[in-house]
């Protein structure tokens, strides 16, 4: 019997790309995610969880059946608008869901917010998206950067570890990940001596890590994802750095890239919201389901994929499926519990997720957990008042 359930829903989820058919009775989702360039494996996890929720759901929302457009955003924030708008009016989907790269997603939350459009974040991390540009029907399934961020400043200040040098991609992501570092590492007496940045998607680091030998700091505290996190996590250690300069860092870089960073990632501490090993009845079930249907392991991404689509189930079944029943629909995600693979999770007054940040280490490569480093974390709010 469970052979069969999982058969059918490898099929719908399978199939899913491919329903064309429009009624009215269906209700039609914006998938606006990088299929190209150095976020697109994090951009097919969160699509790939995202599908396996609603077809476990038999392929309908609260008796609508779900049809999805998409449109590869490309991580380019230049492109945003024109993107975001060609799912609006081309595609005339009802619901938006995305994205990976917060410059792309500050401009999806305007774009939902001018227009009245359901966006639920499954990744993007900027504060203002579920702050400053907070909107009544615009959520967030996964972080601020803010987050593990903080959760890893008081892991490296209890090491005993007094000056860091951070080093990061120079965009909203980068920036809010160092300064939510620097907030809990300075506030425990340690002190930040360099923060060095690159530009998204540049993978060119030799010359900064020529300074961070140079420097000699206690450590490093990283922000990387995708094909970044990749290189980044391989030049450290072909550097030389790994023996001598412990590198620490939020969990995007090493979750869905342990298999390329190989042995250059073992040992590696990070913090995040999500790891392997949880033992949890809700996350086997999940990663049973998730391996079954697409072959390999999830990660982080999938699981914000997963719990978007869970997010709006919960508005939608709450308005019968009727989505211009706005308040309501926004009043039963506000007060859900989330029951996600990571553990469950209520929302902020922002949107934004309150959740424990697990200690992770890479061992055997796998990004085990090893503790927790920060319960129910919630954001401090940027000055949202829906
Ligand atoms: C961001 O741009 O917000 C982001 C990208 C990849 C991983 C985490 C955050």
């Amino acid at each position: 019997m469970e052979k069969i359930r999982i058969a059918l829903v490898a099929a719908a989820v399978l199939c899913a790309p491919f329903a064309t058919a429009q009624t009215a009775t269906k209700i039609k989702v914006g998938l606006m995610l990088p299929a190209s360039g150095a976020y697109a494996s994090l951009g097919t996890a969160i699509e790939n969880g995202f599908k396996l929720y609603v077809a476990e759901q038999g392929g309908k929302l609260a008796g609508r059946e779900v049809e999805y457009a998409r449109v590869d955003d490309e991580s380019d924030p230049a492109k945003a608008i024109d993107n975001v708008n060609k799912l609006l009016k081309r595609d005339n989907v009802d619901v938006l869901v995305g994205t990976v790269h917060s410059g792309v997603a500050l401009a999806m939350a305007k774009v939902a917010k001018e227009t009245g459009t359901p966006l639920i974040v499954p990744n993007a991390g900027a504060a203002a998206i579920t702050g400053s540009m907070c909107a009544l029907t615009t959520f967030r399934s996964s972080f601020t950067m803010w987050q593990p961020a903080y959760a890893m400043g008081e892991v490296v200040a209890a090491k005993g570890h007094k000056n860091v040098v951070t080093i990061t991609y120079k965009y909203a992501a980068g920036d809010e990940s160092v300064s939510g570092f620097k907030e809990a590492f300075e506030k425990a007496g340690g002190k930040v001596v360099k923060e060095l940045n690159l530009p998204f998607p540049n993978v060119e680091f030799q010359a900064l890590l020529t300074e961070i030998a140079a420097t000699k700091p206690d450590a490093v505290y990283a922000f990387f994802a995708g094909a970044g996190a990749v290189k980044f996590v391989k030049d450290y250690a072909a550097a030389g750095l790994k023996k001598s300069i412990p590198l620490y860092a939020s969990g995007f870089l090493t979750d869905g890239t342990l298999e390329a960073q190989g042995a250059d990632a073992e040992g590696l501490l990070t913090t995040l919201h999500y790891g392997d090993g949880l033992g949890t009845a809700r996350d086997n079930a999940f990663r049973q389901a998730y391996t079954r249907v697409y072959k390999g392991e999830p990660d982080v991404y999938a699981v914000q994929g997963y719990d978007a689509a869970q997010m709006l189930a919960i508005g939608l079944n709450a308005v019968q499926g009727d989505l211009t029943k706005r308040q309501e629909f926004a009043a039963a995600i506000e007060r859900a519990k989330i029951d996600s693979p990571r553990g469950a999770f209520t929302l902020s007054r922002s949107h934004n997720p309150v959740q424990d940040i697990y200690l992770r280490q890479v061992v055997g490569g796998q990004n085990k957990v090893i503790g927790v480093a920060s319960k129910a974390l919630a954001d401090p709010g940027h000055g949202c008042s829906l």
